[in-house]
């Protein structure tokens, strides 16, 4: 059994919470220079029109940069194996200017002896990259698409393209993410071996802020939380790509263009819930405390959020998370929920991150449905989002009562155990001198096996949980037990 206390130490590269970066800066005004510049790039580009007229109007292109031809035939269509992360490619949206400070997020998940991919800058960086993580490529072929926003977004697309490209060997699956996206690479394989890479396969999913949906698409994968294209699909999209961004130059992002030429092949979005763009602000917590029944495959954004740990700075939050992934990679942020009859106390326990307890009976259908601590992203309203919401009160005592990860430990290799501690914000204590929070309570210790993969393949069902002891509380400590459900269990409320 190895105890250990999570004590995050900052990664040399992350000193600061990282800032967004702005690749969309437009000059606030137009020079002289500018003004020649622009005459002179109308002129060249009009030339450039006419001779590509003249040059599509005599001859029969299927694309602009010619395939190498051992990627034209299709993939080994026997090849049945259970994908494993040897068949992933990563292909990660980066810059120069940015990834010295952003490679701290895939070092977090990075994997230098199993994650295969790169990640792709605009030019040879000039400082020392021997101590990253990810190997880097330098895109190409990029300057010429015509554009109205960023030509940035028209290289971030052409990524799925350029890494099919590549043609490197027993590559199933091409997954795009931004240089500060946060993978949880053995679920991102439980996923996607669900699906057969020989099929054209667009998987990913879409905003948690329904402006953005309709701002942008339902049906689009947003690239901050990542999307997957099976080899099939990278095949047929290859043929199409570099036309394809051509007809989209008035599009903004990188992931709308990819979802327009995906339209083209006419494949749909297949969501799954385990990709998170977090387009939302303010405090993710209520969000991942109650994480839909699927395995955790990324987090974006975070650096626009509160950190996930009150406590903790961002990089250190997700670092703990992190630790908690590696230990049971497959329960990462699960949702179990049950009750104290004595107390008449709701514990809805997200693994790995966070206890909260209501003192209050609440149904299953509430527990499941997260608090709102966070606004939407464009507008920083209060919805709506693509999924329900509780309100969150504003007086702390209907607030649950928190309870933060601090301690993991494994338990002879099959299991667990996973300690949370009391998260006491100055305005929560006098309700806890009033008596109307759990004062009692420091700690919650949760005791599980680690999940099984095999559990993700089978029709999901939620884990139940038990209060231990009878509810006794020892040292300021309360146990609790997470566990399969008994074929017959339920989680009923007998008085409500
Ligand atoms: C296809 O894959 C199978 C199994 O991996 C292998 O036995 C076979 O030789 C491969 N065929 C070709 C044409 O590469
Ligand atoms: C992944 O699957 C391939 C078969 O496609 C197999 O050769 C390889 O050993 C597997 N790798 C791991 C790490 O299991
Ligand atoms: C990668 O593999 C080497 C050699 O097997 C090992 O020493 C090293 O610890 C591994 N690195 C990681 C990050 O697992
Ligand atoms: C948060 O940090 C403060 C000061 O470092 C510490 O006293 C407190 O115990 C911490 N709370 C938790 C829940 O870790």
């Amino acid at each position: 059994m190895m105890d250990r206390k999570i004590s995050p130490a900052s990664l040399e590269s992350c000193k600061d919470p990282l800032k967004a970066s702005k690749y969309f800066a437009v000059p606030d005004k137009l020079s002289d220079i500018f003004l020649v510049l622009i005459r002179i790039g109308i002129l060249v580009s009009l030339i450039a029109s006419v001779s590509l007229a003249l040059h599509l109007a005599f001859s029969k292109p299927t694309r602009w940069f010619p395939l190498p031809d051992h990627l034209q035939v299709s993939h080994n269509v026997s090849d049945t194996a259970p994908t494993n992360m040897s068949h992933i490619l990563f292909g990660i949206g980066g810059s120069v200017n940015t990834w010295q400070e952003r490679s701290c997020y895939s070092g977090l998940w990075w994997d230098p002896n199993t994650t295969r991919g790169f990640v792709w800058l605009d030019q040879k960086p000039k400082y020392d990259v021997s101590h990253f993580l990810v190997p880097y490529q330098i895109s190409h072929d990029w300057r010429q698409f015509r554009h109205v926003h960023s030509d940035y977004a028209v290289r971030i697309a052409r990524i799925v393209y350029e890494s099919f490209k590549l043609g490197l060997p027993n590559v199933r699956w091409f997954v795009m993410g931004d240089d500060d996206t946060v993978f949880f690479p053995k679920n991102l394989v439980t996923v996607l071996g669900k699906y057969d890479h020989r099929e054209m396969y667009y998987i990913g999913g879409n905003s948690e802020s329904v402006e953005q949906d309709v701002m942008h698409a339902y049906g689009m994968a947003f690239g901050g939380g990542g999307f997957a294209i099976s080899y099939a699909l990278a095949a047929q999209l290859a043929n199409i790509f570099d036309s394809c961004l051509h007809r989209y130059y008035y599009f903004y992002g990188s992931d709308q263009r990819v979802w327009a030429c995906v339209s083209e092949i006419g494949v749909p979005l297949t969501k799954e819930s385990g990709f998170h763009q977090l387009d939302i602000r303010g405090d993710p917590h209520g969000l991942l405390a109650a994480h839909p029944l699927a395995p955790l495959v990324s987090l974006h954004h975070l650096d626009h959020l509160q950190p996930l740990f009150s406590n903790q700075t961002h990089i250190d939050s997700m670092k703990t998370i992190i630790h908690a992934y590696h230990l049971d990679p497959y329960r990462i942020m699960q949702q179990t929920f049950c009750y104290d009859p004595k107390r008449r106390w709701s514990i809805s326990i997200s693994w790995g991150y966070v206890v909260q307890i209501y003192t209050s009976m609440l149904p299953a259908k509430d527990l499941q449905t997260p608090l709102q601590t966070f606004k939407t992203w464009r507008s920083y309203s209060d919805g709506p989002f693509t999924f329900n919401t509780r309100p969150m009160s504003s007086d702390p005592c209907k607030q649950p009562a928190l309870f933060f990860l601090d301690k993991v430990q494994e338990v002879r290799s099959s299991g667990t155990v996973t300690s949370y501690k009391r998260f006491v914000h100055a305005e929560a204590k006098k309700c806890m001198a009033a008596g109307i929070n759990p004062e009692e309570v420091e700690r919650i210790t949760v005791s599980a096996l680690k999940l099984d993969p095999n559990y993700w393949k089978n029709v999901p069902r939620r884990q139940c949980c038990r209060v231990m002891d009878g509810g006794s509380i020892k040292d300021g400590s309360l146990r609790m037990r997470i566990r399969k459900c008994r074929t017959r269990e339920t989680v009923t409320i007998r008085q409500l």
